[in-house]
């Protein structure tokens, strides 16, 4: 088993092992809309086995980032259709992580009538970039009443029927860096006291509720999800993330899902590769500076199905070809990475043979 050989992750096929990770690069609209420039951008990385798309919001709350792409309009779908057949018409296969930020908002990215929301009226510490004012603290957040939680997950659920209007071949649920899935999951931004609050179980309910409703629209097998326990990243802490993970794990397995995307973070409590190979048990994509030996190293063992790749695609869209190639790599400017436009992110050319 190489990098390069096939393999199936649920109903998804991907033609090679080396898959692109989710990268929010801000190139979208205000109004969230994806632009042309985003088009050229997915469509120049489709030889990668599998793209997971950018983070995506699910609804105009789930918004927190300045110019990031939503998927709850029509125009959002015909925008993401250009995007899709894109890559489609090269082979690819790509897929829409489903990124609702809950607190990691700040108003003057939002759009004027949404809110921020979250578990608990806890504000993260910290501050975002804004395009308005620069950087700006994060908002306080309004806690979702419990009546409220299931017309949120409502929303993960029509996002997930867009994105296959849309042409998208499976959904990943965001579920690390601070957000809102791990903002319930966690105990130091989630103090409620009913049905979604308190123990491990009431804990997870949210997420496993939210994975349900993905695959309630197209079956299990089209939808993957991604942890990394214990990233404190937006201000995020739990008591005993072993524990919270163990038990979300153990209900997930049942569902089915295509895949778990597992970052490592060797610095935390948890090694998230091993929690995913006890608990999860289906396919593992692992994730988080892998060199490529290492990454070969770990398919061929059967430790991982896939490797996925942040850094290396942003100015490598034909890295696909340069690995098998073994031509060099180019290296990102830092100074573009979200600024709008083609340059820095769809200026990058392929290496040429
Ligand atoms: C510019 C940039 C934007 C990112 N945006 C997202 C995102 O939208 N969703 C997500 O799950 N991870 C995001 N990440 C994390 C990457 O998916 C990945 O975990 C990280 O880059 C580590 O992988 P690497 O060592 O191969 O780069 C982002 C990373 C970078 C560099």
């Amino acid at each position: 088993m190489t990098l390069f050989t096939s393999v199936q992750l649920g109903a998804l096929s991907l033609s090679n092992r080396v898959v692109m990770a989710p990268m929010t690069r801000s190139r979208a609209g205000a109004d969230g809309l994806p632009t042309d420039v985003m088009v050229d951008y997915y469509g120049q990385r489709a030889t990668a086995g599998l793209i997971i798309s950018e983070g995506i919001a699910p609804s105009e709350d789930g918004r927190g980032y300045c110019r990031t792409p939503g998927i709850y309009n029509g125009q959002q779908i015909e925008a993401w259709n250009q995007v899709t057949r894109a890559v489609h018409e090269k082979g690819g296969c790509i897929v829409a992580q489903i990124m609702h930020v809950g607190r990691v908002a700040n108003v003057l990215n939002k759009a004027s009538g949404s809110e921020t929301v979250a578990p608990s009226a806890i504000r993260a510490r910290g501050e975002m970039y804004t395009d308005v004012r620069g950087m700006q603290p994060f908002d306080l957040p309004r806690a979702l009443a419990q009546n409220e939680i299931a017309s949120v997950i409502a929303d993960y659920r029509k996002a997930t029927e867009n994105a296959f209007t849309a042409g998208f071949d499976g959904v990943e649920l965001h579920c690390t860096s601070g957000y809102l899935p791990a903002q319930f999951l966690c105990t130091g931004t989630n103090k409620r006291t009913d049905d979604y609050g308190g123990s491990v179980a009431n804990r997870a309910r949210f997420v496993l509720e939210v994975l349900e409703a993905m695959a309630s629209v197209d079956g299990a097998q089209r939808v993957g999800m991604r942890i990394c326990p214990d990233n404190p990243f937006n201000d995020l802490q739990d008591d005993d993330p072993q524990q919270t993970f163990e038990y979300l794990l153990n209900e997930v397995s049942a569902l089915g899902l295509s895949y778990l995307h597992a970052i490592r973070f060797p610095s935390g409590r948890v090694d998230s590769i091993a929690l995913g190979q006890r608990y999860f048990g289906g396919r593992l994509i692992g994730n988080e500076s892998y060199s490529f030996d290492e990454a070969e190293a770990a398919v061929a063992a059967g430790e991982l199905a896939a490797v996925s790749f942040g850094r290396h695609f942003i100015a490598n869209p034909d890295l696909i070809e340069r690995l098998q190639c073994g031509k060099e790599l180019a290296a990102f400017d830092p100074q573009t990475l979200y600024t709008p436009g083609a340059e820095g992110y769809s200026s990058y050319p392929p290496a040429g043979l």
